[in-house]
């Protein structure tokens, strides 16, 4: 017995319908979100340490880096030369070990490039 072709064309919408949806720029998450979700449990914003593992990151737009007092920044960071701009935010989240291989921030980049530039610009404008 054959499956008439106009039941076979509605099993194939149905299942094209259940696809997930590609995402878009509606649902991208927003920089606040990424941040919540990637840095948030070893990093707060403002300028003050709260005994976090990670130093809080408010203010940080352009300011040199192992700026704040009282944090325990490691020997690494602490004589890197590095200011927080845009490019250097970039390299430090994408790749952290390789831009300083020494730091004690453990982390592993599971953003994309895209998530990861928006989430740097929005950033550097926190206080
Ligand atoms: C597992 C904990 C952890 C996570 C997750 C983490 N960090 Fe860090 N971060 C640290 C630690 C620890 C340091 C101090 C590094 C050092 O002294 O070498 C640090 C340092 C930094 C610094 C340098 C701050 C300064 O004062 O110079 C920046 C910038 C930074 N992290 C950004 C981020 C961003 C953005 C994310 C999320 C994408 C993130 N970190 C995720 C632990 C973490």
């Amino acid at each position: 017995m054959s499956v008439p072709m106009r039941a076979l064309l509605g099993i194939l919408a149905t299942l094209l319908l259940a696809l997930p949806a590609p995402a878009s720029a509606d649902q991208a998450l927003a920089p606040e979100q990424l941040f919540a979700a990637v840095c948030s449990s070893c990093h707060a914003l403002g300028r003050q340490w709260d005994h976090r593992i990670g130093p809080p990151l408010g203010g940080l737009g352009n300011r040199p880096a192992a700026a704040v007092p009282g944090y325990p920044y490691s020997e690494a960071l602490s004589s890197a030369k590095i200011r927080w701009t845009q490019a250097e935010l970039m390299a430090w989240i994408l790749d952290t070990n390789g831009r300083l291989n020494d730091t004690s921030m453990v982390y592993q980049n599971s953003l994309t490039p895209e998530e990861t530039q928006r989430l740097a610009r929005w950033l550097l404008e926190q206080d």
